[in-house]
């Protein structure tokens, strides 16, 4: 197991370049199960999500050929329709194969995927979606065994939650209804760039898929799909991480190959927050520098296009060190403030009460060895890591393999004093 080492205190400068998206790539790869022609996926960014997935797709039995970020796979007829409990449980994502093995073999026996730091990670809405397309799920032996022997048949169904939109169980919902019979209408929609990214891919094999994006989506079913060539969006997440990093610790940096339409939240409250952003005319490439007299800021997180849970934990490292209070309230995932401790352990002064963060900037942090619990949690604390003074240890550097790739490489690029060494007093690794 590895550790990141960060010489805190070097302002970062230059440029790179952001990557594929891993969200809109785990369906998508998925989504190549749909077809027993080959599929050609480019900039699926090279991290162990997206890895995961690859190597539960060749466990089913399809033929999966990757070379840099182009990966090409082909799903022949006879694949298997039972995915194992060993490669599941490393990835939650893993449910949005449920979706594609429906539609393509009309059965699927799936380990439930079990919870995690962020949270409970609930299936209900994903169940009540494919029962509603006429298929008969039970639970058995910690796995869902689902079948269709009729098939499925398209119909109206309402995918809100408590919580609201799913993004992953829309995705599922479209993926088994693009090959069911008749139509099938999505209300309460999740409506993330990632949901019609994957509609789009959908669209190039040959489904009929209609208003992605919106909260609506009408799928008309067709008899089969066939091979398509697809490349993938920028990742906002990623994107949005770094934007943090240049409003932190920083002379002013460019990110190349980002988008701009997926980005306006987290721009809007960096330029709430008093830090400079400017993209280029066509929006593919943005300038973030640090405010000069930052500004406190208020986060509710909320479904796509509110402010993204996925980017709160970056914010409260920016926060930690801007003058005044902040607060974050994450309405998603209630519970995904696991970074504070650990934050505070550099010295933020972080008060976390009932799904919200009060945070009182402080004038600095200090360097200290810190573990990380969840993707996003531990780029918080590398972030604060590179504002902070003094040398921070980071141990379990897989949570920050699975979404982000090369990262240290890209901070050292950007003039990081960052180092990746073997963690040798590791604790065995516990389930991730
Ligand atoms: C996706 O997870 C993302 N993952 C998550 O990013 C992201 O945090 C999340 O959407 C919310 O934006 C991928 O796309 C691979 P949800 P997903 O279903 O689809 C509740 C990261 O860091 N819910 O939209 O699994 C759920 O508990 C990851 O990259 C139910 O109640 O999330 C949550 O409160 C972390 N029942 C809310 O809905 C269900 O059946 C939104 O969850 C499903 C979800």
């Amino acid at each position: 197991m590895d550790k990141l080492i960060v010489e805190g205190g070097h302002k970062l400068s230059g440029s790179i370049n952001i990557s594929g998206s891993k969200n809109a790539s785990l369906p998508i790869l998925a989504a190549a199960l749909l077809t027993d022609e080959p599929v050609r996926i480019s900039r699926v960014p090279d991290v162990s999500d997206t890895n995961y997935m690859l190597q539960i797709l060749s466990q089913l039995g399809a033929s999966v050929e990757r070379s840099s970020g182009t990966v090409r796979i082909e799903s022949p007829e006879g694949i298997s329709s039972s995915a194992s409990y060993e490669q599941v449980r490393k990835m939650r994502a893993s449910i949005c194969l449920l979706g594609p093995m429906m539609a393509r073999m009309k059965r699927c026996t799936l380990p439930l995927p079990g919870g995690c730091v962020i949270g409970d990670r609930p299936v209900d809405l994903h169940v009540r979606a494919i029962q509603a397309l006429g298929a008969r799920v039970r639970v058995k032996g910690g796995n869902l065994v689902i079948d269709a022997p009729n098939g499925l048949v398209g119909t109206t169904v309402d995918m809100r939650g408590d919580s609201g939109p799913t993004v992953l169980g829309t995705d599922n919902l479209m993926m088994a209804a693009v090959l069911a019979e008749g139509t099938t209408v999505i209300e309460s929609a999740a409506r993330e760039p990632e949901v019609v990214d994957l509609a789009n891919f959908l669209n190039k094999m040959g489904a009929r898929i209609e208003g992605a994006g919106s909260r609506t989506i009408t799928i008309h079913g067709v008899e089969r799909l066939h091979g398509c060539e697809h490349t993938v969006i920028p990742d906002r997440i990623e994107a949005g991480t770094f934007m943090v990093a240049a409003a932190m610790v920083s002379d002013g940096l460019t990110l190349n190959r980002v988008w701009r339409p997926h980005m306006k939240a987290i721009s809007d409250l960096l330029v709430e927050c008093g830090h400079t952003v400017e993209f280029n005319e066509e929006g593919t490439t943005v300038y973030v520098a640090p405010a000069k007299n930052p500004r406190s800021g208020k986060i509710l997180t909320n479904p796509y296009p509110g402010y993204p849970t996925d980017m709160q934990a970056q914010m409260t490292a920016l926060f930690a060190l801007t003058p005044g209070i902040s607060v974050v309230k994450d309405t998603i995932f209630p519970q995904r403030f696991m970074h504070c401790s650990e934050l505070k352990r550099m010295g933020a002064n972080i008060k976390v009460d009932n799904g919200t963060a009060i945070i009182t900037g402080v004038e600095s942090l200090s360097g200290a060895p810190v573990m990380a619990s969840d993707l996003r949690a531990s780029a918080a604390l590398v972030l604060a890591a590179l504002a902070a003074e003094g040398t921070t240890e980071i141990h379990r550097l897989y949570h920050i393999d699975r979404g982000y790739e090369m990262l240290d490489e890209k901070l050292m690029s950007l003039g990081a004093k960052v180092s990746r060494v073997l963690d040798l007093d590791a604790v065995p690794l516990e389930e991730s």
